[in-house]
């Protein structure tokens, strides 16, 4: 019966007199108006607040925004002009900063699997450091080294064999990962100490990240406890702590702030004896709840005795986090924002599978219907950024709402995107 928590949604968020939504002083319905659906709305003041929160707990350039969390290149600028840093993970997320206008010496290089191309990129372009995941990619730079390019600041990814209570496909520090350099088995200090020796390289620090979408503070704790009885004999200058921190997806769900999130890891630091610089990637925590999607109620199926599915004009192809790891979602009504929510539903996708499910057992107002537009809270982060274009559908655009104005930062594609790399006629 609950309606829906109205901590899911953005900072602006307000319901104006009709009970409609509006964020950012737009109002919902007409931003679907305007934009059509499916349609990512984030809420610029939001982002700001969380981008400067992690700034001001952590140190100017100390907290890197994970762009794998959402981005395009209004939110690599933002980020940046809020005072953050960029962790990219590929010469892709590298190029879109790159491009944004974020200068390389804000950036962190991450990934398990650099190719040759892409180290080639980082080093050229010169990015503030290269966190180093495996023996065969100091390999690879040290002939690019050798070959006349730049020679990096890099972190060794340590594997801490502390395991996060998540799920285990975006679970990272245990020691069954194909990321870093396990800590356990001596990986990580002999990685340590090729790359001290190395000329090819200016080992700065160590890295870990234990995993994603992780609510205990704890297991933080333990991550810190772990690295630093490893990282304060080397007496390093830079000590960085990865992301990871949970948020609040469904009615009941508690995470900390950011700012809690850091207590905890400096803390941590303090009472270990870590001097080093302590930074920070955080992707979900800045913005998942930042954003909503936008639907349109297509089809209403009542199966009498079995259940009712409800079809909106998206689906797996904007939000596949449901089908990959089981996540949780609540959906509102933009029009009647605190309704009681009495009827229960499947809520899925329009894509050709039984498995394109939104939300299993959707809590949703009566009198639902065809043409209705309808909302999920909280998927700013791995929504738009995992999307694809599953049975040809174009991906939504993205609008920035603020101040009573929208900005489309990110535009609907269109069948001929589809095409775009079609070579054969
Ligand atoms: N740093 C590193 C090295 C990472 O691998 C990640 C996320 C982050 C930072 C940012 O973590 P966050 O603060 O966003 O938890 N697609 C999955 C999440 C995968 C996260 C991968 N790495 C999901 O939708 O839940």
């Amino acid at each position: 019966m609950n309606p829906l928590p109205l901590g899911l949604l953005p900072d602006t968020a307000e319901v104006v007199s009709d009970g409609s939504l509006a964020i950012g002083g737009c109002r919902i319905d007409e931003l679907a108006e305007r934009f059509g659906t499916p349609l990512f709305v984030y809420d610029e003041a939001h982002l700001r607040n969380r981008c400067r929160e992690a700034v001001a707990a952590f140190g100017p350039g100390n907290a890197y925004y994970a762009t794998k969390a959402f981005l395009c290149t209004a939110m690599a600028r933002l980020a940046y002009e809020e005072g953050m840093g960029l962790d990219v993970a590929s010469g892709g997320e590298l190029f879109t900063a790159l491009r944004a206008g974020v200068p390389a010496a804000a950036l962190a290089f991450h990934g398990n699997n650099k190719s040759v191309a892409e180290l080639r990129m980082a080093l050229q372009e010169q990015v503030g450091h290269l966190v180093v995941d495996s023996v065969e990619e100091i390999d690879r730079i040290e002939a690019l080294v050798a070959g006349g390019l730049p020679r990096p600041r890099v972190l060794a990814r340590i594997t801490p064999g502390v395991h996060a209570h998540t799920h285990e496909f975006i679970a990272t520090g245990q020691d069954d990962s194909k990321f870093g350099f396990n800590l356990g088995n001596g990986d990580a200090l002999r990685a340590v100490d090729r790359l001290r020796r190395s000329a090819a390289v200016d080992l700065v620090g160590v890295h870990c990240h234990i995993g994603s979408n992780v609510f205990s503070a704890a297991n933080f704790g333990k991550a810190v406890e772990v690295m630093a009885g490893f990282a304060v004999p080397l007496d390093l200058p830079e000590f960085v702590m990865g992301g990871g921190l949970g948020v609040p997806y469904v009615e009941g769900e508690e995470a900390p702030t950011i700012t809690q999130w850091a207590n905890v890891l400096l803390d941590a630091c303090q009472a270990m004896g870590v001097r080093s610089r302590v930074c920070v990637e955080p992707g979900r925590s800045v913005v998942a709840d930042a954003a909503i999607t936008v639907y349109t109620v297509g089809t209403v199926k009542h199966i009498p005795g079995v259940r009712t599915y409800v079809s909106v004009d998206g689906g797996m192809s904007d939000n596949p986090r449901p089908v990959l790891y089981g996540s949780g979602y609540e959906a509102f009504l933009p029009r009647a924002v605190t309704a009681p929510r009495p009827a229960r539903a499947r809520l899925v996708g329009k894509h050709c599978e039984s498995g394109d499910v939104l939300i299993f057992d959707a809590a949703l107002p009566e009198g639902l219907v065809a043409g209705d537009l309808l909302a999920t809270p909280v998927t700013g982060a791995y929504g738009h950024s995992m999307a694809s274009n599953y049975n040809k559908l174009t991906r939504p655009p993205v609008v920035f709402v603020q101040d009573g104005t929208a900005r489309m930062v990110v535009r609907r594609e269109t069948y001929e995107d589809l095409l775009r790399c079609d070579v054969a006629h």
